[in-house]
């Protein structure tokens, strides 16, 4: 049976500053989708990490579908109402513009989708990070589908042995979608190359070179192409298909101990350590830190089964106490140097008026 599993997120406003929506913000765009899905999709999930909500459907319509695109759109333009009427902060803020048209890609709202041939057993992993963006994921995802030290499976299992294709996208490129296509593990030094920049190359999704089948894939939204200023990060979401031809579930949550730095931390303009944090979390210590939560599902006839919240272990405890230090180690920098993000990144920001003004103050000393 084919399913589409479609995740689209947005932040349309939050309580106490960017730190997580309301109840009855959320309660809103689940009873949204209950009353006016019914016909459409199969099964749908909601979750929140920090100041976003994730909608993550499984229905039968294929990717860029636009009634189940619709669907989410006018489910967070409900949830938007309440959000005003409790005043929330940042009300609509992802929602970027004044009217649906045919898909939610460009609006604001960060999409990410895969059609698939469900397998008689149908494990997957779903992804949401907050204050940080979608080469967040880059690090994670190339240790999980091309390094041996993290993919046990890259050695031991004959499914993986031809290794993965992985579609990367220059985010940078606005006329339209600049993308390259790139083999593991031929191609590893050049992945690599790209990779390492995460704000302009951003893994888009990655393919079985086994099968053919889709195995990840990333929300590669920038806010600040669509809105042409600073309107929030760009928070992206990933579904990772786990077993089988694709990686262990374990082993794509194996990088995530890293805490990584990645850009997005307090106003979008600092480097933080990525946090794993269990479902449903908020954020806090200077709008942070940059988080992430996994849940696991099977899909089944394109059914859900209840979540997995990956991260919900002892053993991320200790792993949120080390990166919450990597946090405050940064933090005791401020604003020098690697602890705020370059110029180039800052460019939509207040910083660009306040250059302006100093541009003519300098004096050349011959
Ligand atoms: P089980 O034997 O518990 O199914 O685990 C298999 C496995 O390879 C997990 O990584
Ligand atoms: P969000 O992108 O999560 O709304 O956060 C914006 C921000 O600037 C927090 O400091
Ligand atoms: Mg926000
Ligand atoms: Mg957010």
């Amino acid at each position: 049976m084919k399913v589409t599993l479609s995740v689209i997120k947005a932040d349309i406003g939050s309580i106490g500053g960017h730190l997580k929506p309301s109840s009855e913000v959320l309660q809103r765009v689940k009873d949204y989708i209950s009353q006016n899905g019914k016909d459409l999709i199969f099964d749908f999930f909601v979750s929140f990490t920090g100041d976003d909500i994730a909608i993550l459907f499984s229905h039968g319509q294929g990717v860029g579908s636009e009634k189940v695109h619709k669907l989410a759109w006018d489910a967070f333009v409900a949830g938007t109402e309440i959000a005003k009427k409790q005043g929330l902060y940042g009300a609509g803020q992802d929602l970027l513009k004044d009217a649906f048209s045919g898909n939610v890609r460009g609006m604001g709202p960060a999409v990410c989708e895969m059609e698939i041939e469900e397998r008689p057993n149908e494990p997957f992993v779903f992804f949401a990070a907050d204050k940080t963006d979608p080469g967040a994921y880059n690090l994670p995802l190339y240790l999980a589908f091309a390094d041996p030290m993290y993919n046990s499976g890259l050695i031991l299992s004959p499914n993986m042995a031809k290794g993965f294709k992985f579609t990367i996208m220059d985010v940078n490129y606005t006329e339209g979608d600049k993308v390259i296509e790139l083999n593991a593990p031929e191609d590893l030094y050049d992945i690599a190359a790209l990779l390492r920049d995460n704000e302009r190359f951003v893994i888009e999704s990655i393919h079985s070179r086994e099968t053919g089948e889709v195995a990840a894939c990333v929300s590669t939204t920038r806010l600040h192409n669509i809105a042409g200023k600073y309107t929030g990060k760009d928070d992206p979401v990933m579904l990772v298909r786990v077993q089988g031809p694709f990686p262990a579930t374990g082993e794509v949550l194996a990088p995530f101990s890293i805490g990584h730095y990645v850009a997005g931390f307090m106003r979008g303009s600092h480097t933080g350590p990525l946090m794993p944090v269990k479902m449903n979390s908020s954020v806090s210590y200077f709008d942070g830190p940059p988080c992430v939560c996994a849940i696991g599902f099977c899909v089944h006839n394109g059914k859900l089964t209840e979540p997995a919240d990956c991260f919900d272990h002892p053993y991320w405890d200790w792993v949120r106490n080390n990166v919450a230090r990597k946090a405050t180690e940064m933090r005791m920098q401020g604003f020098s140097g690697a602890a705020m993000l370059p110029y180039s990144e800052l460019e939509y920001g207040g910083i660009v008026k306040k250059m302006e003004k100093l541009e003519p103050k300098f004096r050349i000393r011959r």
